[in-house]
């Protein structure tokens, strides 16, 4: 029985929120937590089916993490709200975006806002920065582990 679920979200679901999605489920496999149940959407249904972004997968290589495959791209959906207990967004877009797709605010969250420094997520699609955008996901999952899973 799962205790937590996460839904990270982006615009796409091809570059940031599917990063986020595994980098956070290897940050949970290596401290032996499986009581936490992550998925990933876009606030765009655009890239339906989609595989993860090939710079998405090599950033999380590069950090050891290795991605057997199996992302499909999705958007969310009202009906998503009942599912989930934080939806984590990627920025002040995605933030306003989610909310206004689910009618409702209130598990609606920029991932940063959990960090020492609230901001956006620098966006890949526009920097080409991958590595930028898997240190700032990196930095907001560390601290939604810290003061959420963790408490
Ligand atoms: P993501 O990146 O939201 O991090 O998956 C993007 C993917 C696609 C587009 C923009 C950002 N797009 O404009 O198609």
């Amino acid at each position: 029985m799962k205790k937590l679920s996460v839904a990270f979200v982006c615009l796409g679901n091809i570059c940031r929120s599917p990063l986020a999605e595994y980098l956070f489920k290897d940050m949970l496999k290596k401290q032996g937590i499986d009581t936490v149940h992550v998925e990933s959407f876009g606030t765009s249904n655009e890239n339906y089916g989609r595989g993860m972004h090939s710079s998405s997968k090599l950033a999380l290589l590069n950090h050891g993490i290795i991605y057997l495959g199996g992302h499909r791209a999705r958007g969310l959906q009202k009906e998503d709200y009942a599912d989930f207990d934080y939806f984590l967004c990627m920025d002040s877009y995605n933030l306003s975006d989610a909310k206004r797709i689910l009618g409702r605010s209130d598990k609606v969250h920029r991932l940063l806002d959990y960090s020492d420094f609230p901001r956006d997520v620098a966006d890949p699609w526009y920097t080409g920065n991958f590595e930028k955008a898997y240190d700032d996901i990196l930095e907001g999952c560390e601290h939604f582990m810290k003061k959420v899973v963790l408490r």
